[in-house]
């Protein structure tokens, strides 16, 4: 079975293959390059390095798995660990694993020897439908997530979904967070595809998957060949997020997984849309709040706040909001869906709105 290839149109260009067995063309991505090393984590590494083929062989750096390795004590292991595989200018760095790894993998590429090239071979939903493409790399600072990083574009990306077969449920219900986001943003045919297949997608049937995947990457693709360096239209991905960011801060980080609160977080967005009357196509709401049910994700931040046992208080929500690093001037800017494949970018919410929209929440 061939893998569907979707080109991201930046200066270079680079291919982003999806489907079961994308990872067979990895030999081929690394070939140019005299010398290579991998970057993964030790859950990947031991349940599928094989899948590295001829690779296996090159150095390879297995980190701890979890959002505790990337922040600067680990990018400096990361650093020294390509200075100690020998990597040269024009070496290629191969990241294997979730967010964490090609988060912290493209920024240690993007600072060594002033940056060197990498690929990313995403293993979570999460990472293949968002964070392993587009070029932004980040560790996390003592003051928040994300918060010291660099854009730095990957040579390939290849996303085999035969290995989101492994994933638990938790991982895979936080990827299909960001699933529905790209679907609301109208990733094409997507949101038609999840209604009617909610059930494939949930027995993770990989035919279903290849679809959804590429649906999303083709979405993202566009978006950040539009606007690479996050000036303008490219914040449109961050629709749902500005909540998503509180509820996890407010939870403590690891309570609730990201693309969980992305999941209430578009319920939010959609719920403050309604208030502000911002909101054209009246049936959205009900739509993504069944569809979120359909695939296991909570529908609401009460149904959230019961799956969690995290209290989530409404005044807390909104002080974390006021923190978002999306702001600018101290006050939070919003995207808020319009219908389906359109959004506002910038809306100021007023904090009664954003209460109204916090408290209409049924469980
Ligand atoms: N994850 C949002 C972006 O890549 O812009």
């Amino acid at each position: 079975v061939t893998p569907t290839e979707i080109e991201v149109r930046l200066a270079p260009p680079y291919r982003v293959r999806v489907g079961p067995g994308a990872l067979a063309g990895l030999a081929e991505a690394a070939a140019p390059f005299a010398r290579c090393a991998v970057l993964t984590d030790a859950t990947v590494e031991s349940l599928h390095g094989a899948a590295l083929g001829e690779l296996r062989g090159a150095p390879r750096l297995a980190l701890d798995p979890g959002e505790a390795s990337k922040d600067l004590n680990g990018l400096g292991s990361v650093l020294d660990f390509l200075a100690e595989a020998g990597l040269e200018r024009g070496s290629l760095l191969i990241t294997f694993g979730g967010g964490v790894v090609s988060d912290l993998g493209g920024l240690a590429a993007s600072l060594y020897m002033r940056g060197i090239a990498v690929v990313h071979c995403p293993t979570t939903l999460l990472a293949q439908v968002d964070a392993a493409l587009g070029g932004k790399t980040a560790v996390n600072l003592r003051a928040g997530k994300n918060l010291a990083g660099t854009f730095h574009q990957p040579r390939a990306v290849l996303a085999d979904t035969s290995l989101l077969a492994t994933l638990s449920d938790d991982e895979f219900r936080s990827g299909l967070g960001e699933v529905v986001k790209s679907a609301l943003l109208g990733a094409q045919d997507l949101f038609a595809l999840l209604e009617r297949e909610h059930a494939r997608v949930r027995s993770r049937d990989a035919q279903v998957l290849e679809q959804v995947v590429a649906a999303c990457v083709r979405l993202k693709a566009e978006v950040v060949a539009g606007d690479e360096r996050d000036e303008g239209s490219r914040r449109a991905l961050n629709l749902g997020h500005t909540f998503a960011h509180a509820i996890e801060r407010v939870a403590g980080y690891g309570r609730v997984p990201h693309g969980v609160a992305v999941a209430v977080g578009l319920m939010l967005a959609l719920r403050s849309a309604e208030l502000l009357d911002r909101l054209e196509d009246t049936g959205l709401t009900a739509r993504v709040e069944s569809l979120l049910g359909r695939l296991g994700l909570p529908r609401s931040l009460g149904a959230l706040r019961a799956a969690s046992g995290c209290a989530l208080a409404a005044e807390e929500l909104i002080a974390a909001m006021q923190h978002d690093k999306k702001n600018r001037g101290g006050s939070p800017l919003f995207v808020l869906p319009r219908s389906l494949g359109r959004t506002a970018l910038d809306v100021a919410v007023p904090p009664a709105i954003l209460i109204a929209a916090v408290r209409c929440q049924t469980p």
